[in-house]
């Protein structure tokens, strides 16, 4: 049995320079294949608003879509970090409900972590939460549940100004009790920058290669993203093609009759055969005999 990675595993990842491997899922299929392949953190994020529901961005995702989702991965995960990210609402209310719903997270959908977008503002409610023994992932740079505030999705942190802004945020929220960070869509440079300058690991996405680690959203990795694909994004296979093709040999094959095949079908046991046999030779007189 491997070994069972925990935030502890992640910081002790950073120190020996080994790199992290994160990639969303959002069911017990894509869970056990995540688990499978070695991936060390799954995480079950907001985009399945997005990715799986076909949503235009992720603010409409509840925080019972995210629980649904998180018990399904947690039947699939037996090695990897089971993050939940907390959806749009869910902690913007006030801080005993924010609380609430991460420890519904963990308690309904069995996360061992929260993940929750926002810098320096949000860490008094990442200590608070620390504080409830809920390890909490930040998330900082292009930010999607702020997708009106920032005005579409930005690379952000593209001055000096702004990057040291960025590491303000990952110092505060790493001092508030953050295990981790993704840092998403800003250049390289501040990446790496934050990367040096802050104790816990940083999980890169459109932040280049200089992150301790590296996360993926599951659709866009296996091809099975349908609009445009960001520049950062490396496809690993092509799925929604080979499905498609899948499912265009099932629609020939059932047009023309190839399937199912007599061995794909269950057959009545020989003395049964026999008696509907029977039974059909005495039917058919009676049936022509009416035409
Ligand atoms: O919701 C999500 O999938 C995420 C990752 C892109 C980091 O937050």
């Amino acid at each position: 049995m491997p070994e069972k990675i925990t935030i502890h595993t992640l910081a002790e990842k950073k120190a020996l320079g080994e790199k992290i491997t994160s990639v969303t899922t959002y069911d017990y299929p894509s869970a056990l294949l995540a688990d499978r392949a070695g991936i060390d953190v799954a995480l079950v994020g907001d985009s399945v608003s997005m990715a799986v529901a076909g949503r235009e961005n992720t603010l409409a995702a509840t925080i019972d879509e995210m629980i649904y989702h998180t018990r399904a991965v947690r039947r699939g995960i037996t090695r990897a970090l089971l993050v939940a990210d907390m959806p749009f609402g869910s902690y913007h209310i006030s801080e005993a409900d924010a609380v609430g719903n991460a420890v519904r997270l963990v308690k309904e959908g069995g996360a061992e972590a929260v993940k929750l977008e926002g810098g320096q503002r949000q860490a008094p409610l990442v200590e608070r939460l620390a504080r409830s023994e809920i390890p909490v992932m930040g998330h900082i740079g292009l930010t999607p549940q702020s997708v009106n505030v920032l005005g579409g999705y930005r690379v952000q942190g593209k001055t000096l100004e702004a990057g040291r802004e960025l590491l303000e945020d990952a110092r505060a929220l790493a001092a508030a009790g953050a295990f981790a960070l993704v840092l998403e869509g800003i250049p390289r440079e501040i990446a790496a920058w934050i990367t040096a300058e802050t104790s816990v690991p940083t999980i890169g996405i459109g932040a280049g290669p200089d992150c301790d680690g590296q996360v993926l959203v599951w659709h866009d990795l296996l091809g099975l993203h349908f609009g445009h694909t960001a520049k950062f994004v490396r496809r690993y296979a092509d799925l929604a093609g080979e499905i498609e093709r899948a499912l265009e040999r099932y629609v020939r094959d059932v047009r023309g009759g190839s399937f199912p095949s007599d061995s794909e079908s269950y057959h009545l046991p020989e003395a049964e055969r026999q008696r509907l046999a029977l039974e059909l030779e005495k039917a058919t007189p009676a049936t022509s005999g009416t035409r």
